[in-house]
């Protein structure tokens, strides 16, 4: 019996959670990796930046994002925020269905790689705890993180009147501080927000390689799902999208992004 007869014929759907637009990076991934999969995102725009606030908010909002899951009969859920993702170890016990990580494979990859020095940019959140460092040096100590955190980029790019000016200010303050403490070559961009922004980080550092962990942890998704029998979830390859916030902002991300699945944008509560 495979796990579509067991859901009595329902295919299953892959759920993604952010704390706002930013996750779309990961649905962009993962819709490209498994274009018949049906995509259930949950953005909680109406408390962005998650990056600002204290461990035990962070937590309490995650948490609703996963009840919320519960009642979507998902295969799984990609935590896509990487600020979720510092704390990722305190949600899997609490629910039934398998919880990815976004740091777990890009700091794998990182660690695999032959190189000495890598940037990371992300939230505050997310640098002040460390997993980035700590998941990397644990299978290789010999690479030197040169980290940075911002307060404001996340937020810039969640903005319903995006203000292209000040995202590009913020992303070349970011890349000269990075640049004063170590000429990186490769950059992990540790905000699952700042991908949409990467014409401008290309613009602005041409000669930096930047690494998307979105990408990583698709694969990772697309790996377990095959572990699983993959085609007990394929279906028509649609994207349904909830949020605590602005549904203008989900149309705007749409088209930046180029996603142009079969899509529905809901308005939830807060
Ligand atoms: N999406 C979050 C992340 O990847 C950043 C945005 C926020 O601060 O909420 O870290």
């Amino acid at each position: 019996m495979n796990a579509r007869t067991e859901q009595n014929n329902k295919p299953r759907k892959i759920g993604v959670i952010d704390s706002g637009v930013g996750g779309m990076t990961v649905v962009r991934e993962i819709a490209r990796l498994l274009p018949d999969a049906d995509i259930i995102y949950f953005g909680d725009s109406a408390n962005v930046p998650y990056g600002n606030r204290t461990e035990a908010e962070i937590i309490d909002l995650t948490c609703a994002m996963l009840d919320f899951m519960r009642g979507k009969d998902v295969a799984l859920v990609a935590v896509a925020c990487n600020t979720i993702s510092t704390v990722i170890d305190k949600f899997q016990s609490r629910y039934n269905f398998p919880i990815f990580s976004i740091i777990g494979p890009a700091a794998a990859h990182v660690a695999a790689s032959d190189l000495h020095h890598v940037g990371l940019l992300a939230t505050e959140f997310t640098i002040k705890t460390g997993q980035y460092q700590k998941l990397i040096h644990e299978r290789n100590a010999s690479i030197t993180i040169h980290a940075k955190g911002s307060k404001n980029l996340a937020a810039l790019l969640e903005a319903p009147e995006y203000d292209e000016a000040a995202v590009d200010e913020e992303i070349s303050s970011l890349l000269s501080a990075l640049a004063k403490e170590y000429p990186v070559k490769y950059i992990i961009l540790g905000c699952t927000h700042y991908p949409i922004a990467i014409k401008l980080f290309n613009k602005r550092a041409p000669d930096i390689h930047f690494i998307d962990p979105a990408a990583l942890q698709a694969e990772e998704v697309r790996h377990f799902l095959e572990s699983q029998g993959y085609s007990s979830y394929r279906n028509s390859g649609s994207l349904s999208m909830y949020t605590s916030g602005d549904t203008e902002s989900f149309t705007r991300i749409l088209e930046v992004l180029g996603i142009q699945m079969p899509h529905q944008i809901h308005a939830a509560e807060k």
